[in-house]
């Protein structure tokens, strides 16, 4: 295993020069890094880029989204996800008004203690924004860490886990003893990790020649780099198909909420329905559930979009409907196409929105 001093040492001189402007990295506010931490959980740096700017200008600190409407939230979260990472930031926040007297906790277990925070998140903002020597494990600093210690077991097993956490502790010590004034070693140590991971060591083809590691790179030494993480076996895609119809009538469109227990709860969609072996084409639902004549529909085409591991395909179809149509099966609203800008729709159906206001300015 290459030592702790020549990894560190290494990774904090490349990080110095490498490191990507982020507009995160502009100062040490932990509100800040807490909101970025919390978007790139599953989400790339490109994407999250605009969706933090935004964020900031609207919320830019804890007391602002403490107070903030949820629909404001949500609204600001759409199309990152995993929507219930947005309602614990509003609640996080709410908890360190009432807690904390409104002042961001430095205090490790403090961090941990609020609503959606991980020994992840709470290692990388205690880290990054208060220079404590706390370890972070995410899925680069994973790949960054196998490789270099040349570690073949399968990263799905806890004993695996267990020993990168403990790994990356270490370095992160190591780390803080390096101490200068001015530098936040611990932050800049850790995000050299998950930087390398993110734009050097990349899972496929990764960029070994302009690494500063590839002299004590383990995996790279043995010529394992291509098996290195063992990741184990994928979760089988699951291919979903539904049928979902913009229904509009007198220039209204039909929407509704879903509820709170499901994936996605508390976003808007179009009706739609998962096609079953019972109603191959939807054709009973349409017919009986939403009162329409599947005859009499205009095609807008497929929507494809992947969640975990389902792979979802939405065939699309568009409805005018007469003025006195009345839906019995559906609870909805009927919202003018700029309430559908206003409201916030899932992934897919958003690409739906899209659609159904195109074809509407035709
Ligand atoms: N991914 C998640 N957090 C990050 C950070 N602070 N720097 C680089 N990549 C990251």
């Amino acid at each position: 295993m290459p030592e702790a001093a020549t990894i560190v040492k290494n990774l904090l001189r490349w990080y110095l020069t490498e490191a990507r402007e982020l507009p995160w990295r502009q100062n040490r506010d932990p509100y800040g890094i807490w909101v970025s931490e919390i978007m790139l959980q599953q989400t790339q740096v490109k994407t999250v880029i605009p969706y933090w700017e935004r964020w900031m200008k609207r919320l830019p600190d804890v007391d602002r989204l403490a107070r903030a409407r949820e629909t404001t939230v949500i609204k600001l979260w759409e199309g990152l996800g995993y929507y219930s990472r947005a309602r614990n930031l509003q609640r996080a926040a709410q908890m360190i008004q009432n807690e904390h007297k409104g002042c961001f906790p430095s205090d490790y277990e403090a961090l941990l203690a609020l609503p959606g925070v991980g020994p992840y998140t709470a290692g990388a903002v205690s880290s990054i924004a208060f220079g404590q020597p706390r370890p972070i494990v995410d899925g680069n600093v994973i790949r960054v860490l196998t490789r270099v210690d040349g570690i073949r077991e399968s990263t799905k097993l806890s004993q695996t886990i267990r020993e990168l956490w403990s790994r990356s502790e270490s370095l992160v010590r190591f780390a803080s003893e390096l101490w200068r004034p001015g530098r936040n070693v611990c932050g800049d140590f850790n995000q050299s990790l998950m930087e390398l991971g993110a734009t050097v060591c990349l899972p496929r083809q990764p960029l070994c020649c302009d690494c500063p590691l590839r002299r004590c790179c383990r995996a790279r030494a043995e010529g394992m780099i291509e098996v290195i993480p063992n990741l184990g076996a994928r979760k089988k895609m699951i291919a979903r198909m539904f049928i979902a119809v913009v229904v509009r009538r007198t220039g209204r469109y039909l929407v509704r909420q879903r509820s709170a227990g499901e994936i996605n709860g508390g976003l808007w969609e179009f009706p739609n329905v998962e096609l079953t072996s019972q109603d191959p084409s939807g054709a009973v639902w349409l017919d009986s559930g939403m009162g329409l004549d599947p005859s009499k529909l205009s095609a807008l085409g497929e929507v494809k979009h992947s969640i975990t591991n389902n792979r979802i395909t939405l065939k699309v179809y568009c409805s005018d409907v007469s003025p006195d149509y009345c839906v019995m099966e559906e609870a909805g609203e009927w919202l003018e196409a700029s309430e559908l800008e206003r409201y916030a729709f899932t992934a897919a159906h958003r690409k739906i929105v899209r659609r159904a206001i195109n074809e509407n300015g035709r």
